[in-house]
Formats: C-alpha cells, sequence, structure tokens
C-alpha cells in the first residue's frame, strides 16, 4: 500500500496502471475511518484491480460555525484500515496541495440543493461537487463508492457525473449501522453518553414510520408528524428536519407513491445526525 501525498505522485501512478488495462476503484472520504466506510472499501476490492482511497477533510464543504477545526482524524488507524482492506493506494493531500490557490472556477449544483441538508447548510454540496471534480480527474476511476447514508449526496454525485459527463459508474452502498441500528458515522464520537443511549431511536422512528407504509398509510404530512412526535419524546435532539421525497428526484410528495426516501436531521449537543430509509412503494 503506498500513501500518496502529491496530486502529480498520484496521477502519474494511476494512468500507468490504466493504460495497462487496471479497472480503478475509487473511495473518496475525510478520514477517521468506521465499519461505513470500510463497507465501501470491501465493494471496492472485490470489483477493482486497484483500489483507491482518498482521505481529505475538505474545506470547501464546512459552513461558517461547523466542525471543520474539530473534525476527528487519526491517520494512523485509517491506514490500518486501509491495509486490511487491501487498499492500494491511500491519497492523502494538504489543504495547500488541493487548493494551492483561490479557486478561480467551482461548481455549483442546481438542483436538490434546496432540500434535506442543502438546506440548512448552504454552500454545502457545491463544496463537496467541487472537491470530487477535482478528485475524480485526479484519480480517473472507472468505479466510485458512495454511501446511502448520505442519499442526497449520491443524488448529487450522480447529476454531476451525468452532467459533466465523467465516463465513471457510481455504486451506492447501503447504511451500515451499530447493532442498536445507529448509523455510523465519524460524528457519533461527539455524543455525550446519554445522547449515544437515545440516539438509536432516529433509526426505530424511521423503521416505525416504513411499517406503517407497509400497512398501507400513504398521508406524508401524518407520517412525519408521527416521526417529530417519536423523536421528541425519545430523545433530548431537536429536529433539524423530517422530510419525505420521491428519490433519487427529491420531489416534494403529498402521497407516497414510488421509490421515497424518508430522511431526517436531529441536532444534540455537539453533533447533528443524519439518517434515512429508502422504501419502495409498489
Ligand atoms: P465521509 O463523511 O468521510 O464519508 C465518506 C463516504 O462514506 C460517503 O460516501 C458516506 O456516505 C459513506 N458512509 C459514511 N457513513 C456510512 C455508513 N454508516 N454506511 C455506509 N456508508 C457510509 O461524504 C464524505 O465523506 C464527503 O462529503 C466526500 C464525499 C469525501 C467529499 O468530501
Amino acid at each position: 500500500m503506498k500513501i500518496i501525498t502529491k496530486i502529480k505522485d498520484l496521477q502519474s501512478d494511476l494512468l500507468l496502471l490504466k493504460s495497462n488495462g487496471k479497472k480503478i476503484g475509487f473511495v473518496p472520504t475525510m478520514g477517521y475511518l468506521h465499519e461505513g466506510h470500510e463497507a465501501l472499501l470491501a465493494q471496492a476490492r472485490a470489483n477493482n484491480d486497484v483500489v483507491v482511497l482518498s482521505i481529505f477533510v475538505n474545506p470547501l464543504q464546512f459552513g461558517e460555525g461547523e466542525d471543520l477545526d474539530t473534525y476527528p482524524r487519526d491517520i494512523v488507524h485509517d491506514e490500518q484500515v486501509a491495509k486490511k482492506h487491501g487498499v492500494d493506494y491511500i491519497f492523502y493531500p494538504t489543504v495547500q496541495e488541493m487548493y494551492p490557490d483561490d479557486m478561480s472556477v467551482t461548481v455549483k449544483v442546481h438542483k436538490n440543493t434546496d432540500v434535506l441538508c442543502g438546506a440548512s447548510r448552504p454552500g454545502h454540496f457545491d463544496g463537496v461537487a467541487t472537491v470530487l471534480t477535482k478528485l475524480f480527474n485526479i484519480v480517473q476511476p472507472h468505479n466510485a463508492y458512495f454511501g446511502m447514508k448520505d442519499a442526497q449526496q449520491v443524488a448529487v454525485v450522480k447529476g454531476l457525473v451525468k452532467d459533466f459527463n465523467f465516463p465513471i459508474e457510481i455504486i451506492p452502498v447501503d447504511i451500515v449501522r451499530e447493532e442498536d441500528g445507529l448509523a455510523k458515522s465519524s460524528r457519533n464520537v461527539y455524543l455525550l453518553s446519554e445522547e449515544r443511549e437515545e440516539a438509536p431511536h432516529l433509526y426505530k422512528s424511521l423503521q416505525s414510520a416504513a411499517e406503517k407504509i407497509a400497512e398501507g398509510e400513504r398521508n406524508a404530512n401524518r407520517l412525519k408528524q408521527e416521526i417529530r412526535g417519536y423523536i421528541e419524546k425519545h430523545t433530548s435532539g431537536i429536529v433539524d428536519y423530517i422530510e419525505i421525497y420521491s428519490y433519487p428526484e427529491l420531489g416534494e410528495l403529498t402521497e407516497l407513491k414510488g421509490q421515497i426516501i424518508i430522511a431526517i436531521a436531529v441536532k444534540f449537543s455537539r453533533a447533528r445526525l443524519i439518517d434515512n430509509v429508502t422504501v419502495e412503494i409498489g
């Protein structure tokens, strides 16, 4: 496994491998790897000749007052996880390497950003799309792996790849959860112990909504109210949003049909947690 910090060095290695017919799988991350990231790495390893993992806490996607400076980092641990999964390259650039000067061109996301995390984190998806445009150009992978934990990110990335004609297959990977149902996240370490105990109720509220849909409920507002009631009763978190949209279009729905996503964000004292379930309604 090679750890590369310079764009040019990675590009020259990967271009050579590609010219030898090797299939490149890419897993972009911000590090502090957990089993959610590991699921992406495992799929990349199973379906490609060369696996590239990027670890870069991207300043462009953090808003003012967000956790850029305190975002958890542990490169030693990340290296071990990467080794365990047979990663070939860790790309670990500095901010200076990725953004040596103020950028004269950035990517702006127009669709799917006025809802969910896009609404509460203005500019966030522009930052994600900009860094991924750079990373896709640097790595030029055949396949890139993204977790459904960030379902809106998957929708935005699919739009980016389609609109900018990146010859890359975007592969969504199911959410990996703790045994008690809490979606794995680098930010879970911020939870106070009592909040950590309450946090599995986020997923429980989503499961119970999915069960109600299975029993025939089709009214989106009623479901949202029930989820809110459940979260407010069982946790000390403050609901940021509870939404039900078509997926991946992220369009408003009054009556539920087709593929839908129920997505929530809840603020705890030092962490904002997101979770979602997608449901296919026949
Ligand atoms: P990060 O939050 O590190 O996540 C990297 C990838 O891991 C994302 O595709 C995310 O959806 C996936 N992931 C995180 N937790 C998961 C879980 N519990 N189950 C399944 N997948 C999970 O997302 C980012 O970084 C950044 O926005 C990035 C794409 C790297 C651009 O900077």
